[in-house]
């Protein structure tokens, strides 16, 4: 029996099976845990349909975070197969792709920074406010961020401050939730090829400095992702809350200069 028998999992992000809220949603599976999974629009009905049926997921619901319906809608859907939810994983992220290539300051635009914000930050805090009434005592809430947050990384953009608020609005939500339980925490991936990170210029060199800097001189997988939100979602991680886990083969604190054979 895995350790997250009994768990109720609504895993949102899942575009295709490079996705990593579908790593996510596998690791989950695996270590027990009931899925309800969500996917954007039309066209991704069929893909993340078929993964659902793969997953053995007891649903799959649309949400698009742009529309105030969608969210509020989700949770009511969701309680038609569960009372309470036990684990909510957030794994979007979006920008204008024009926003996401060349300097910050030339691609930067009131549209880009508003919906990469609304999107990618926003939308955390969105899903929490309306699944809160039916979050159990112990459940963990889950998003995913990246070192751009905090770094300047060439071409991630917009994306780099997105990121950031998201990371304060984990923080301020845990704060919230904390009194009741909950727990609330970011993964900060390191690169991996995904839909939404091919969209960023220059990715496949961001992808071999990270693997040639890293102290595991290598990229993470997605199902190294999966199960660091396995083991967050779980009560293993029961003293865990408000933190940003790096799970990048240690990139993130090797200085600049760092290479394996200095
Ligand atoms: N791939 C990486 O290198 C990397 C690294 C660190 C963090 N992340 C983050 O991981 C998360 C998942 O991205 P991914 O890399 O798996 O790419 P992906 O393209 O597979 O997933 C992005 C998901 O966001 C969803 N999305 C975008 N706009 C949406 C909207 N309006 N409503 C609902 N869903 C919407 C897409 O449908 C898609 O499922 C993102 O937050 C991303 O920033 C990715």
């Amino acid at each position: 029996m895995g350790f997250l028998a009994g768990k109720k999992a609504v895993v949102t992000g899942i575009a295709s099976d490079r996705s990593i809220a579908y790593g996510i949603a596998n690791a989950l599976a695996e270590q027990g845990a009931s899925l309800i999974l969500t996917y954007q629009g039309d066209k991704l009905a069929d893909r993340v349909g078929k993964i659902g049926a793969q997953l053995g997921a007891e649903a799959v619901l649309p949400l698009d975070v742009a529309r105030d319906e969608d969210i509020d809608t989700l949770f009511d859907s969701v309680a038609e197969y569960w009372s309470q939810i036990d684990i909510l994983v957030h794994a979007i992220g979006f920008a204008p792709r024009e926003a996401l290539a060349g300097g910050y300051l030339d691609s930067i635009s009131r549209d880009a920074s508003n919906v990469a914000h609304d999107i990618s930050a926003y939308s955390f805090a969105a899903l929490a406010k309306s699944a809160r009434p039916m979050l159990s005592d112990n459940a963990s809430l889950i998003t995913m961020t990246y070192l751009g947050s905090e770094r300047a990384m060439p071409g991630y953009n917009i994306m780099g401050p997105a990121k950031a608020s998201l990371e304060a609005n984990m923080r301020f939500i845990a704060a919230d939730l904390g009194p009741s339980g909950v727990r609330v925490n970011a993964i900060s991936a390191g690169p991996i090829k995904t839909l939404a990170a091919s969209g960023i210029e220059g990715f496949r060199d961001l992808l071999t400095r990270a693997a040639d800097m890293a102290p595991l001189q290598r990229n993470v997988t997605q199902a190294e992702i999966g199960n660091t939100a396995a083991f967050l979602g779980s009560d293993l991680a029961s003293g865990i809350t408000g933190e940003v886990l790096y799970v990048d083969a240690g990139y993130n604190m090797v200085g600049a200069a760092h290479t394996a054979n200095e």
